[in-house]
């Protein structure tokens, strides 16, 4: 019959679906949609506003479902306080991470971008995409919940030259896979590195902090900061520091060890580089799991590195989502990128991107919800 499921189709086939409502006005007018993806046990919300993920809701090994990321309530939350900030669920574009004095070069001239972090400038600016409001289609097939935004940066806007075209969809699976796929392309030579800044926190949102979280990085190095934050530009081996999370280990563990990295940065707030791997090529980054709840997150990437926060600058400023105030180390971002200030790191991939090519990257985070079959 048609319209009638085939035989044998999982109960989540029809279940997945996104639908948009009103959230609010952006200060410049626009109206601001949020987008609520369901399948199965798993709601995962996004705003057109900065592309934010606003909250994953999972249920834990007991079937409780909490809302995992750390967010606002409302609009004003975040335009108010997530830029400068902690850039909460935010599409970070045209740049992520930092920019040696706001500065790079392509085919022999010098771009200057405004500064927003001392000497440097920080995801991309201070009117970067996370401040953007996206245009947004439903790309839902019955099998998978999604949505694709759209994002046209004109030619100089926050100094990067090129009009760039960028095209985020995020996709929420029947395995509790939430996928982020990015494209860009440009009509004059420049530099792109996307990302996605989510803060997990696998007991919930507001229920303190993740010191308790077992995490494993897939890294043999990472890349040791200077004192504002930027690359050195070595690959330092994580044998022996508490930088190697090559076995799962519990977050607050060195946090406190005394290493001069983790004093310069409060806590981790570095790069682990993952080893070389194709465009199309994913690989697992990161698991973190949390004991109390039993949840785990998987992350799967096809970028070169992944910078892990560990929330040092959360200071009990901020009302979370929930009405709960975020202090330091509430949540750990997992930021899959190239690598921090590459336009000006000979020894780092490349992050140019030209016209005629297209930039793509994908990111999977996966929360099994062991009650799916339930
Ligand atoms: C990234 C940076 C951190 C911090 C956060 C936002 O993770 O590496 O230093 O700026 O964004 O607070």
């Amino acid at each position: 019959m048609p319209g009638q499921p085939a035989a044998g189709a999982t109960h989540a086939r029809g279940n997945a679906a996104a639908v948009a409502e009103p959230f609010g006005t952006a200060p410049d007018g626009t109206p601001v949609d949020r987008w609520t993806l369901s399948n199965g046990p798993v709601t995962v919300r996004v705003l057109t506003y900065g592309g934010i993920v606003q909250s994953v809701e999972v249920p834990d090994a007991g079937g409780r479902v909490t809302n995992v990321v750390l967010g606002f309530a409302d609009l004003a939350g975040y335009v108010e306080h997530n830029n400068p900030g902690p850039y909460f669920g935010a599409l970070i574009g045209r740049f992520g991470n930092r920019l040696a004095g706001g500065r790079f070069t392509v085919d022999g001239r010098t771009h200057q971008l405004p500064l927003n972090e001392g000497p440097n400038t920080l995801h991309g600016g201070p009117e970067g995409f996370d401040r953007q409001v996206w245009t947004t289609t439903d790309v839902s097939d019955g099998e998978v919940a999604g949505v694709r935004l759209t994002l046209v940066s004109p030619a100089g806007h926050q100094g990067f030259p090129g009009t760039l075209t960028t095209v985020v969809t995020y996709t929420l699976d029947a395995a509790s896979r939430l996928t982020v796929h990015y494209e860009a392309t440009t009509d004059a030579p420049t530099v792109v590195n996307l990302t996605n800044h989510t803060y997990w926190n696998l007991s919930g949102e507001g229920s303190g902090n993740v010191h308790g979280h077992v995490l494993q990085l897939d890294a043999e190095g990472y890349l040791p900061i200077d004192g504002t934050l930027i690359p050195t530009g070595e690959s330092a081996p994580v044998e022996g520091t508490p930088f190697d999370f090559r076995t799962p280990t519990a977050i607050g563990d060195r946090l406190r060890a005394g290493h001069e990295q983790l004093v310069r940065a409060r806590g981790y707030d570095h790069t682990w580089v993952l080893g070389p791997t194709g465009e199309e090529e994913l690989r697992r980054a990161a698991v973190l799991h949390d004991p109390a709840s039993g949840r785990t997150l998987t992350v799967a990437t096809t970028e070169p590195g992944v910078q892990f926060y560990s929330g040092n600058f959360l200071d009990g400023t901020l009302v979370g989502t929930g009405g709960r105030v975020y202090r330091q180390g509430d949540g750990v971002a997992l930021e899959t990128q190239h690598f921090p200030d590459s336009p000006n790191q000979p020894g780092f991939p490349s992050t140019e991107l030209r016209p005629g090519r297209t930039y793509r990257s994908t990111t999977v985070f996966e929360l099994p919800g062991d009650v799916r079959a339930g």
